[in-house]
């Protein structure tokens, strides 16, 4: 037995709020009843009808998305800016796990499945994540040390896992860095750079652990597989 409001959000009809809405405004049967008071219990396997509309149990997707620069990864923007669900054909509730900047594209987990995005954007079960960073100047040895050392980022050390120079344009005046970090603090590439004196120009998440975007064109998506998803699982335990 579930509360009704959790049973009604996880089908995907709609959030956990507004189904507490329509609770309380008579507009959920279970069985055959009006169910109108919070925190009444039911079973998946009730008959429930939602505004005419009966509930089942969305099956759970997975997608891993390329996503472009210059699209929000959230599922609405106040800006009329386009988000990630300009690019998904459905009408399942999904949304990202976890945050790209507007102007970052890249690798970037999707999904419907609440439970597995929460748990993933714990802080204690952060996957490693791969970013490809151009920046302008000349990036030299003393800054990667600074990098490997660690950057005090809102009073927290954040030192990444690894620092490495891919690449110095010496007549264009740029550098192209890869960094590989755990943790995922709101902006925390771009802040690491500045802090250490570095504008970035581009940047690129290339790889959630073993999810790279190998096959994906900017804008593309596809099925992370079951097989993929028990890896992501053992990977956090
Ligand atoms: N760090 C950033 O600064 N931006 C991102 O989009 C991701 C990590």
């Amino acid at each position: 037995m579930e509360r009704l409001q959790k049973i009604i959000a996880e089908s995907g009809y709609c959030s956990r709020r507004k189904a507490e809405e329509l609770i309380k405004n008579n507009k959920v049967t279970v069985n055959g009843d009006i169910v109108n008071i919070l925190g009444t219990k039911a079973n998946v396997g009730d008959n429930i009808i939602v505004e005419g509309k009966t509930i089942s149990k969305e099956d759970k997707e997975y997608y891993l998305f390329y996503k472009p620069r210059g699209v929000i990864s959230s599922t609405s923007d106040d800006k009329d800016r386009k988000t990630i669900m300009n690019y998904f054909n459905t009408n399942k509730r999904l949304y990202p796990v976890g945050r790209l900047d507007y102007n970052t594209d890249g690798a970037i987990i999707v999904t419907n499945d609440g439970e597995f995005a929460n748990m993933l954007m714990h802080p204690k079960n952060e996957l490693e994540k791969v970013y490809i960073v151009k920046v302008k100047g000349i990036i030299d040895g003393d800054a990667i040390r600074k990098l490997k050392q660690g950057i005090v980022i809102n009073r927290i050390k954040c030192i990444p896992d690894k620092v490495k120079l891919r690449k110095v344009d010496k007549i264009k005046k740029s550098s192209i860095v890869e960094i590989v970090i755990h943790d995922g603090k709101n902006h925390e590439v771009k802040l690491m750079f500045e802090r250490i004196g570095f504008l970035v120009d581009k940047l690129k998440r290339e790889r959630i652990e073993f999810l790279n975007l190998d096959g994906l064109n900017s804008g593309e998506y596809r099925r992370i597989t079951p097989k993929e998803i028990k890896k992501i699982y053992s990977l956090i335990k």
